[in-house]
């Protein structure tokens, strides 16, 4: 950013100017879940994209190609469209409405945007629209093989971003569902991540269990999926994808009844250390976080929490879980007595009945788990949401490890090397 800031990257907040100067104008705005009204808690609302629509045309005196960069339901190009034509100043201005979703993750989001897999741009398959998707195909071109560039028709585009995180994520839920049968079965969800991951036809990225995924997009845009079916009367199609997010829910919720039923079926009163609060690492979001869930289901217990993570800062914990789960300094007053966050690891696990790992943040490897054990009440337990660390070293310095998809080896003698 530093290095092209003031080149060809400049910042304004001159609305009118840069609309009235551009010839290209990304809608980047955020389309978040309906919270009330029709399509409440799955229908994606497109109320930003709209008022951009608005503003544009009104403001605009010569033509523009305007791009939905935002993740919006299927045929949103279709109201932008009508809201630009209907509102245009004068009569020679044309608009071309461009859909371009945006792919990139969190915590890789530079190399991302520097190799992405592919970029998709769609337009209306007329020539004004060919020339238009041209245009964009042009600027991208200037660092991605044209044989990575996409182009598609607008319904087609648009509807590719939603499909692509639910398929994403349904990988996870999927795998997550399999860690649920090796933990009774004494299969190791490891080791058939690996084994299924090697046939070439399903691969191997995103088959990693966990305590489940989070994040800002996956069951905002699965949501967003369902809905689109149900409105078109797909109901099967609706509940299909709806049991990736069941399957999600499904997992989290059991990560914490294993934590109360692992520790003589209470923790109240008890210090669990929770290490990592993001929804993945390399970032500070915590956008429906799973820590935030099993930190919530644990607080119902009253047991004392104690958070550490390298970047989430605790004002953003504190607006999340009241955002998505309703808990809040005002109709919880003792949140603080009961969720402490800390700046240091060995603090957070210091007298500890038992250390959670919710993130798969690097430094976590790196520990001396010897000296957090030591300082710990006995017996410790050690959760690992993540599959992160090594269990044989863990239980041989003495912790009790209960892991997703892991069998214990008490319980299925033989299953892992002793
Ligand atoms: C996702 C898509 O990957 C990206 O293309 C889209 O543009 C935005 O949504 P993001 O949410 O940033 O990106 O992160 P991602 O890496 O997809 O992870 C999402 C969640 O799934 C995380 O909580 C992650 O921990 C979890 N996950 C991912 C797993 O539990 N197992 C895996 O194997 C992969």
């Amino acid at each position: 950013m530093k290095e092209c800031r003031g080149r060809n990257l400049f910042f304004s907040t001159d609305l009118d100017k840069e609309i009235e100067e551009a010839d290209v104008i990304f809608i980047s705005v955020n389309t978040p879940t309906k919270t009330k009204g029709i399509g409440a808690g799955s229908a994606a609302n497109i109320k930003n994209c709209e008022l951009c629509a608005r503003h544009i045309a009104k403001v605009a005196t010569s033509s523009k190609i305007v791009v939905e960069k935002s993740t919006v339901p299927v045929r949103t190009a279709e109201a932008i469209n009508r809201i630009l034509t209907a509102n245009e100043k004068q009569p020679n201005v044309t608009f071309q409405v461009l859909s371009n979703p945006e792919f990139l993750a969190e915590g890789t989001a530079m190399s991302d945007l520097m190799k992405p897999d592919r970029v998709l741009i769609g337009g209306s398959q007329t020539p004004e629209g060919l020339k238009a998707i041209e245009t964009v195909v042009s600027v991208y071109a200037n660092w991605v093989p044209r044989e990575q560039i996409l182009t598609t028709n607008l319904w087609s585009s648009e509807l590719s971003k939603l499909v692509a995180n639910a398929f994403l994520a349904q990988r996870v839920s999927s795998i997550n569902s399999i860690s649920a049968l090796c933990e009774v079965t004494g299969a190791d969800v490891t080791e058939i991540s690996r084994a299924v991951g090697m046939d070439d036809r399903i691969g191997k990225r995103f088959l990693q269990p966990s305590v489940g995924f989070g994040g800002s997009c996956f069951q905002k845009d699965i949501l967003n999926l369902v809905y689109l079916c149900e409105t078109y009367g797909l109901q099967p199609c609706a509940d299909y994808w709806r049991q990736v997010i069941a399957m999600n829910d499904f997992q989290k919720k059991r990560f914490s009844e294993e934590i109360v039923s692992a520790m003589f079926n209470t923790v109240t009163g008890k210090k669990i250390a929770i290490l990592g609060y993001a929804f993945k690492k390399d970032t500070g979001d915590v956008r429906e976080t799973p820590s935030m869930f099993i930190v919530r289901d644990l607080l119902e217990e009253n047991a004392k929490i104690h958070v550490y993570d390298p970047q989430v800062t605790r004002e953003d914990m504190w607006s999340e879980m009241s955002y998505t789960c309703g808990v809040n300094h005002d109709n919880t007053p003792k949140l603080d007595e009961y969720v402490t966050t800390c700046d240091d690891p060995y603090e957070a696990c210091k007298g500890a009945h038992a250390v959670c790992i919710m993130t798969e943040w690097d430094e976590f490897k790196t520990y001396d788990y010897k000296k957090i054990y030591d300082n710990m009440q006995k017996p410790a337990f050690l959760f690992d949401g993540r599959l992160l660390l090594n269990h044989k070293e863990l239980r041989d310095i003495g912790f009790e490890v209960h892991a997703i998809g892991k069998p214990d080896p008490i319980k299925f003698p033989g299953s892992a090397i002793a």
